[in-house]
C-alpha cells in the first residue's frame, strides 16, 4: 500500500508514476501493472462522462467514481480530485467535501486546483488529517478565465509566481504538486526549489513523476492534448469486439447451443 510519505520520499531513483482511472475495472489494471498513484481526475468530464469540460462535473460524481476505484485498488495511492467550485466557495464547505472524499469514498488523499487562494485551505486539511496534492500551471478549471488551454508560466514573471505559489503550498503542508503544461525547464527550477516531489503533464522530464490520463494512453480519447501520448489502441479492440457482437446476433450465430439452457421439466403451455 503507497502512503504519502512513500510519496514524498519519492519512489525511489525511479519518476513516480501516475495515471487516472475512472472506474474499477481500469483501476485494478492500473494498480495491478505497479503505478504509484491513481488519480480519479474531474478529467472524467471529458474522459467519460461526456462533457466538454471539466466544469460540469460533481462532487457526487467524483465521489462515486472514486469510491468504484478505491474498492478495486489495493497498492497504488488514490488521490480524488475535487471539482469545480467544490472547494474555495468557503472554508467549511470545502473541507467538508475534501474529507467526503476520504470518509465516504476511501480516498487517501485530494488534488485541489491550487491559487492564493487554496493556501490556507491547504494547511487546515493537512492539520485535519486529509493529504492534499496541489496543481499549479494549467489548470483547466480556469478554462473561462483563460480563454483556453495554454501553456502556463511562460514568462519570468508567471514563473516566479508559479514557483511561490508552489513554495506556499509545500509550507502550507501539501506533500506533491502537479505541474500541468509548463515550460520543462521552469517545472525543473520548481523541481529543484522543492522537497516534496513534482508530477508532470505536459511539463517535461525534469518532474519527479509523470501523470497522464488514461483514456489518453489506452487511446480512447476524441481529442487529446499535444502533450499526451498514446500507448495502446484500446479503441479499435472494442469496435471490432462490438462489430463481431453485431455481426454473431445478427448472423444468429451466438447465443450457441453452449450458451443457452434448456429446461427438461417444463411442460408444454405454449
Ligand atoms: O483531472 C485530471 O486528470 C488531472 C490531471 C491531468 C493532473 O487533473
Ligand atoms: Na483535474
Amino acid at each position: 500500500m503507497s502512503t504519502v510519505q512513500d510519496l514524498r520520499r519519492g519512489a525511489g531513483d525511479q519518476p513516480i508514476t501516475m495515471l487516472t482511472a475512472y472506474d474499477a475495472p481500469t483501476a485494478a489494471i492500473v494498480d495491478q501493472a505497479g503505478i504509484d498513484v491513481i488519480l480519479v481526475g474531474d478529467s472524467m468530464g471529458n474522459a467519460v462522462l461526456g462533457y466538454d469540460t471539466t466544469l460540469p462535473v460533481t462532487v457526487a460524481e467524483v465521489e462515486s467514481r472514486t469510491a468504484a476505484v478505491s474498492r478495486a485498488t489495493e497498492d497504488a495511492l488514490v488521490v480524488a480530485d475535487m471539482p469545480f467550485l467544490s472547494v474555495g466557495v468557503d472554508m467549511a464547505q470545502s473541507v467538508e467535501h475534501c474529507g467526503q472524499m476520504l470518509k465516504e469514498a476511501d480516498a487517501n488523499a485530494v488534488k485541489i486546483e491550487s491559487g492564493p487562494h487554496t493556501v490556507e485551505l491547504t494547511e487546515r486539511l493537512t492539520d485535519l488529517g486529509i493529504p492534499v496534492m496541489a496543481h499549479l500551471g494549467l489548470t483547466p478549471q480556469h478554462v473561462n478565465q483563460l480563454g483556453g488551454y495554454a501553456r502556463q508560466g511562460t514568462t519570468t514573471e508567471a514563473a516566479k509566481r508559479m514557483l511561490d505559489l508552489a513554495e506556499a503550498h509545500e509550507d502550507a503542508g501539501a506533500f506533491s504538486v502537479v505541474l500541468e503544461h509548463v515550460p520543462a525547464n521552469v517545472a525543473e527550477g520548481i523541481s529543484g526549489a522543492l522537497d516534496i516531489p513534482t508530477i508532470g503533464i505536459g511539463a517535461g522530464p525534469h518532474t519527479d513523476g509523470q501523470v497522464l490520463v488514461l483514456t489518453d494512453v489506452f487511446g480512447l480519447s476524441e481529442n487529446s492534448p499535444p502533450f499526451s501520448k498514446q500507448f495502446g489502441d484500446v479503441r479499435t479492440e472494442m469496435e471490432s469486439a462490438v462489430a463481431a457482437y453485431r455481426e454473431a446476433v445478427e448472423s444468429g450465430s451466438f447465443p450457441a447451443a453452449e450458451h443457452s439452457h434448456v429446461a427438461d421439466d417444463i411442460e408444454d403451455v405454449y
